[in-house]
């Protein structure tokens, strides 16, 4: 063999090796057809780092065929739940009850079932990836004027959850809020047939039941399909620009007005503000800008990390210095392929979100090594929040903070107050912290910032983010969840879509906290004892810094039971 030869062989090697040690990126796995099952979700643990199991899956494409699966389900008294392509949602709310019950994937449900140009209506299947929701609409001249920063979602999962983009304007960010008709399957007596379909939005009667499907949590039924409100297609500018945080409290209550998509990055430890200019522009605008927001973007330093998490913290200090130049720049580009300055000008679908399949398969993605925490506090608030985080900043000063900065930093988002029951009751101000495992150095820090923006300033977890502790009386938040029962009790009697963790969550039965040893390192419980955090290791229960009330899991030598 010549050295080219063993060269090719060596890569072909080299990438099947790759290739097969990747995770498969499906949540539902069968041993025999489609039985015995697991569903987890895309980081493959829920937090509680196990999988869950159940009976049989279902794979229907066609509306009739999932009324024939939920039927099935109904008939049999089984449990069920809905699993979507990759089931991103952090949480435990893909897995159907018990370990019997049935998962309905809407894999299959991806196909648009109609477009109205005219009236800006389009109608799709529930299953349809963001990524080609946007595209699809974008054929056809519209544009969805606001959706998650990250294109691998599906319509059904990321309205169930509440997800939004950034903005005050108008109706906000949160993508529900452009839904205005919804099919959804659910059970029904055996006399008609265990299950029906019930069309929302059209008739009068109907629009008060969409108010508690849109934001469902799956808990209501399975929706078939979603019409959205489009827009005409349209343009955006933006500009991103790097400034101290001194006066963040007081930017973040009017930066929202000011620009249409506008948000913030915050960089805690630099002590500087990523403010994000973005507003409308018309489509005669020059200009064919491209975003790529490099938080979801496979990088190899990332790719290329084991599972210590030895090696995690290593990774989280090199990328800070190698993913954070992206931010200011690299994450859009003025063509397609080259950044060149700001402003960015591009077509709505090309700017509002983003990811490659790549970043599906992404190991750093599906390897659980990021932790996921976003929380909203009424607008009225955050100035104040954002201050006491300042503070315990100012107390750190140290590299407690540093975790944050070299991760994505906090972002922070605009969302709207929702007529949804679950969606929020106020103007809210949306922070999102996306971080490796390595911060449990650091753990007592964000807990802090947990507890102070949940128990102090009344913030409400994102539905799809976040660890068990974050939803303990998050419920008590919902001025409407006592409407949202009434649907339930209505659509599902016999409670066949609640689990033990849906349950939790709504307050129906049990406490989404788990309580035992470590389970404050974990996230499933606040601590109120040594044993909660890691003792061995040298991390004890205390009062926080600045919130004394909180309690946390820290290294320094005073512990809750001295005091
Ligand atoms: C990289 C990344 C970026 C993200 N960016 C954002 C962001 O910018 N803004 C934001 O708000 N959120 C964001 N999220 C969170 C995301 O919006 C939620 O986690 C969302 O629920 C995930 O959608 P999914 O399609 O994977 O749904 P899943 O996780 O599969 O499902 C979520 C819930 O919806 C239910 N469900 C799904 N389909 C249906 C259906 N057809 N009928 C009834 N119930 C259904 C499921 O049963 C489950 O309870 C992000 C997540 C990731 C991983
Ligand atoms: C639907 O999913 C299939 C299989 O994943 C895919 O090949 C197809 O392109 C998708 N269709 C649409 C319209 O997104
Ligand atoms: C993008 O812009 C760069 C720099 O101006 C140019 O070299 C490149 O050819 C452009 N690419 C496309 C696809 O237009």
């Amino acid at each position: 063999m010549d050295s080219g030869k063993v060269l090719v062989v060596l890569l072909l090697g080299l990438l099947l090796g790759v290739a097969r040690s990747s995770p498969s990126p499906e949540p539902v796995a069968c041993a025999h057809g489609t039985w015995d099952c697991t569903v987890t979700n895309a980081y493959g643990s829920f937090p509680d780092r196990h999988v869950c199991h159940a009976a049989n899956a279902a794979f229907p494409s066609t509306e009739q065929e999932l009324v024939a699966a939920v039927a099935a389900a109904a008939a049999a008294k089984r449990k069920v739940k809905v699993a979507t392509k990759y089931s991103h949602s952090f949480t435990k709310l893909a897995c159907p009850g018990g370990r019997d019950g049935t998962i309905i994937s809407t894999e299959r449900l991806n196909r648009t079932v109609s477009v109205d140009s005219a009236n800006g209506l389009m109608t799709v299947e529930s299953g349809m990836l963001l990524k080609d929701l946007i595209q699809a609409a974008a054929e056809a001249g519209l544009a969805l004027p606001h959706s998650p920063y990250w294109h691998g979602l599906t319509i059904g999962g990321l309205v169930a959850t509440g997800a939004h983009g950034s903005s005050l304007w108008g109706k906000g960010s949160a993508v529900h809020e452009y839904v205005v008709g919804m099919r959804i399957v659910t059970p029904a007596p055996a006399s008609q047939g265990f299950a029906i379909v019930r069309e929302l939005g059209i008739a009068e009667d109907t629009s008060a039941d969409l108010d508690a499907v849109k934001v469902s949590l799956g808990v209501l039924g399975i929706v078939s399909q979603v019409t959205l409100k489009l827009q005409p297609m349209f343009k955006r500018s933006v500009t991103l620009e790097k400034r101290d945080d001194t006066d963040l409290p007081a930017q973040a209550a009017v930066w929202g007005n000011l620009h249409e998509f506008g948000d913030m990055t915050w960089l805690p430890w630099q002590g500087k503000v990523i403010y994000r200019r973005d507003d409308r522009v018309p489509v005669s605008t020059s200009g064919n800008g491209l975003t790529h927001y490099p938080g979801f973007r496979a990088n190899p330093t990332a790719r290329a990390r084991a599972s210590s998490e030895v090696v995690e913290q290593d990774d989280a200090r090199r990328m800070s210095a190698a993913t954070l130049p992206e931010l200011h720049g690299q994450g859009f580009t003025n063509n397609g392929s080259f950044f060149t300055g700001y402003p960015v000008v591009g077509f709505q679908n090309r700017i509002q979100a983003s990811g490659t399949e790549e970043d599906m398969w992404d190991p750093c993605i599906r390897g659980s090594f990021h932790h996921f925490l976003g929380f909203s506090i009424a607008l009225s608030n955050a100035p104040l929040f954002i201050a006491e985080v300042q503070q315990l900043r100012d107390l750190n000063p140290s590299c407690a903070f540093s975790g944050l900065d070299a991760n994505l930093g906090v972002l922070l988002r605009y969302v709207r107050a929702s007529s949804a029951y679950l969606g929020k009751s106020e103007d809210s101000l949306d922070f999102d912290i996306t971080y490796y495992r390595s911060l449990t150095e650091h753990a007592d820090v964000v807990d802090e910032l947990e507890q102070l923006a949940l128990n102090k300033y009344g913030a409400v977890p994102h539905w799809g983010k976040n660890r068990n502790r974050a939803f303990d009386g998050a419920i008590a938040k919902y001025p409407k969840a006592g409407e949202f029962l009434k649907v339930k009790a209505r659509y599902d009697p016999h409670g066949i879509f609640s689990s033990e963790w849906s349950d939790q969550v709504l307050g129906i039965n049990g406490s989404p906290s788990i309580v035992g040893r470590g389970c404050a390192m974990e996230g499933l419980c606040v601590c109120s004892h040594d044993s909660h955090c890691a003792p061995e290791k040298g991390y004890s229960c205390q009062p926080g810094k600045v919130f004394v009330e909180a309690r946390v899991c820290s290294t320094s030598t005073a512990s809750l039971q001295d005091m």
